[in-house]
């Protein structure tokens, strides 16, 4: 059984008071107004291969962390299948998506973050999380066979994220993520459904993002801000939930392979001192979930 109780099936109780564990007084929802020079990069795969665009990458990774990315390549009818397939699965019967529901104290499959105490807020979020790399950790008992076609897994994905944020009726009160910031290397958004949420800390402010059509969200995780010795930038960002519509996403991490040492590259040590330790990506990744959501990365500073 689920160590807390699906979003789902609360908000579709429609009740008017949400349980005090989802609710952050604490929280400060003020978003800076939006014009051009807040809104996040966007970067042309197709152009990657000209100076320029690879200037603008640099200073992406630099300046924000965050860019939106068109012409990626992928094809428009693969996205629109696995948009469908995340949205057909969280619409299955709840005795049915219980049948991939996560073990106690782990994260595959689906059901919820992981809840370390008994006074962390909860996330007004429900997830199905699989690791399709590398292949002999590939756990197909949690791979959902409804709908059909849900096998849409290329082998260029370690660990994906199905997010469903349902309406909530104290938006302004409930995260559907807490800020933090990505264990991973390089992560992938899609937006499922054109309802915004994500926002990413810029100059101490929360700064929402505002989703291009056809286009994918990418961020650098910790390991790429650990192996760049800081010169890219794992940014803090968190999702806030709205009063009428649900929100879906997918999210792909990438991490590079096991065995790889994480800590800075050799080749920019030599210009600037080492900001990180150095470990195995085992180790990393054990001093890692053991932590709490963000400040995580100091632990990692020299
Ligand atoms: C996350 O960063 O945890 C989720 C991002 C999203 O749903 O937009
Ligand atoms: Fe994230």
């Amino acid at each position: 059984s689920l160590p807390v109780d699906s979003v789902q099936a609360l908000a579709s109780k429609n009740l008017k008071n949400i349980p005090s564990r989802y609710i952050r007084p604490e929280i400060e929802f003020e978003v800076v107004p939006i014009d051009e020079s807040q809104q996040i990069p966007v970067i042309d795969m197709s152009k990657l291969d000209h100076g320029d665009e690879q200037k603008k990458l640099h200073q992406a990774c630099k300046d924000w962390g965050f860019f939106q990315l068109i012409n990626h390549g992928i094809a428009d009818e693969l996205i629109a299948k696995m948009k469908i397939d995340t949205q057909e699965f969280f619409k299955l019967p709840m005795e049915e998506k219980m049948a991939y529901a996560q073990l106690p104290n782990e994260i595959e499959g689906y059901g919820q973050t992981l809840v370390r105490s008994a006074d962390q807020k909860l996330d007004w979020n429900d997830m199905l999380c699989l690791f399709p790399l590398p292949v002999p950790l590939r756990n197909m008992r949690f791979w959902p066979t409804n709908p059909p076609s849900f096998s849409f897994f290329e082998d260029e994905a370690q660990v994906i994220r199905m997010n469903y944020y349902p309406p909530c009726a104290e938006e302004s009160k409930v995260l559907g993520a807490s800020p933090h910031s990505d264990a991973a290397g390089l992560t992938l958004l899609l937006q499922v459904n054109e309802v915004e949420g994500l926002q990413i800390k810029k100059d101490e402010k929360w700064v929402p993002v505002k989703p291009i059509p056809g286009t994918l969200i990418v961020n650098m995780g910790d390991i790429i801000e650990i192996m760049s010795n800081g010169e890219y930038r794992s940014i803090e960002h968190r999702v806030v939930v709205n009063q009428e519509k649900e929100r879906l996403s997918m999210v792909a991490f990438q991490n590079p392979k096991v065995g790889t040492e994480i800590g800075p590259l050799a080749d920019l040590v030599k210009t600037k001192k080492a900001q990180y330790k150095t470990m195995s990506l085992e180790e990393y990744l054990i001093l890692r979930l053991s932590g709490k959501g963000p400040g995580m990365l100091n632990q990692m500073k020299l």
